[in-house]
């Protein structure tokens, strides 16, 4: 498999830090040392679909192909307003394309998840050209009184068409069930025989926990596939990870003893956009004209679960 096109679709609304000073018990100077970030893009009157469709359209189009072309759909999602049709489906509709298509949910290591199911998809002959997408919109998890969790956060979607290649090397992808540490649960409807007691509670948070398993099964991952592949971490252009905080990112390349020069980041200006995150670094870097055919890429996501993906890709285009 390989990458032959990118997209990405932010809201128009951007929030800065001192947006929230005038309704939390925080600052800028908290947020930017201890997060990184300075502003965020938050959803207002767009749906999440209608990103979620810009986004692919503009990686369709960037690949050379029309939606009729897309042949599988895969979308990372944690939420939308629907529960159900998925997300994949509404988009498939919206675009004009005519394929299958499913939803995965695996937090914010998602989008990487997606890109491994497209390869085994492409290598088994069942798919040509698949358009993979994340669309998030974390913001609606979090309770906008919490400080803690709050001011973390951005909604956007990002999205790469992919099709039969060399341009995919390796993946690691791992689950440890913590579902203590990061959640968000929600009520069902009720029906006339529920006895049990049912939470529906905003996104709760470990930071402390969070923080310190991301650095270390991050670090971990990336040096595995770094060995599995035979390559030193210099041999890699960049290291596109999620975009969760500024001091993970740091932390991570500490363990990988690389300067931040190897670590673009996007998250002082787009908060954590929970999957969509890599996929929308990887659009802008790629639209920055900051990627050169060769350039070996290093993707790497963690989430709730808690999950990890990472894969290494060389960039085709
Ligand atoms: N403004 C001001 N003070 C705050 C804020 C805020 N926004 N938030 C918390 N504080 C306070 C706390 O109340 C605490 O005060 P106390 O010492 O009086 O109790 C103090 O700051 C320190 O709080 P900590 O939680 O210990 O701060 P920490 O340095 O750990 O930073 C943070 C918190 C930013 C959440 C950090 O732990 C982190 O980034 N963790 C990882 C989070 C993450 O990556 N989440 C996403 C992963 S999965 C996904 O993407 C869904």
């Amino acid at each position: 498999m390989k990458i032959i096109g990118t997209g990405r679709a932010h809201p128009a609304k951007v929030v800065t830090n001192a947006m929230l000073e005038e309704f939390l018990d925080t600052s800028n100077k908290w947020i930017v040392e201890r997060t990184g970030i300075s502003e965020r893009k938050l959803i207002t009157n767009e749906r999440l679909e209608e990103l979620a469709v810009k986004a692919s359209l503009l990686a369709i189009e960037d690949a050379g192909l029309k939606p009729k072309d897309i042949d599988y759909i895969i979308c990372s999602n944690v939420v939308n307003e629907y529960i159900t049709p998925s997300l994949s489906c509404i988009v498939q509709g919206a675009i004009g394309a005519k394929c299958a298509c499913v939803d995965v949910n695996v937090a914010c290591a998602g989008f990487v998840y997606a890109l491994d199911m497209a390869d085994d998809r492409i290598k088994c002959g069942k798919a040509k050209n698949i358009l993979v997408l994340a669309a998030e919109e974390p913001t609606r998890m979090v309770d906008w009184s919490d400080r803690a969790t709050c001011v973390l956060f951005g909604d956007g979607a990002g999205a790469v068409v992919v099709t039969e290649g060399e341009g995919y090397m390796g993946s690691r992808l791992s689950a440890v069930s913590m579902t203590d540490s990061l959640h968000y649960m929600r009520c069902l409807e009720p029906t006339p025989y529920i006895t049990k007691e049912e939470l529906s509670a905003p996104m709760y948070m470990n930071g402390r926990q969070v923080f310190k398993t991301a650095v270390m099964l991050s670090s971990r991952d990336i040096k595995a596939l770094l060995a599995d592949e035979g390559l030193a971490p210099e041999d890699i252009k960049y290291y596109i990870l999620h975009q969760a905080n500024m001091r993970i990112i740091e932390a991570v390349a500490n363990h990988m003893e690389l300067d931040m020069s190897y670590f673009p980041h996007n998250v002082e200006y787009c908060g954590n956009t929970s999957s969509a995150s890599v996929a929308l670094l990887l659009d802008e870097l790629h639209r920055a004209g900051k990627l050169q055919r060769g350039d070996k890429l290093i993707l790497s996501a963690f989430g709730a679960g808690f999950t990890t993906g990472t894969c290494l890709i060389e960039w085709t285009k």
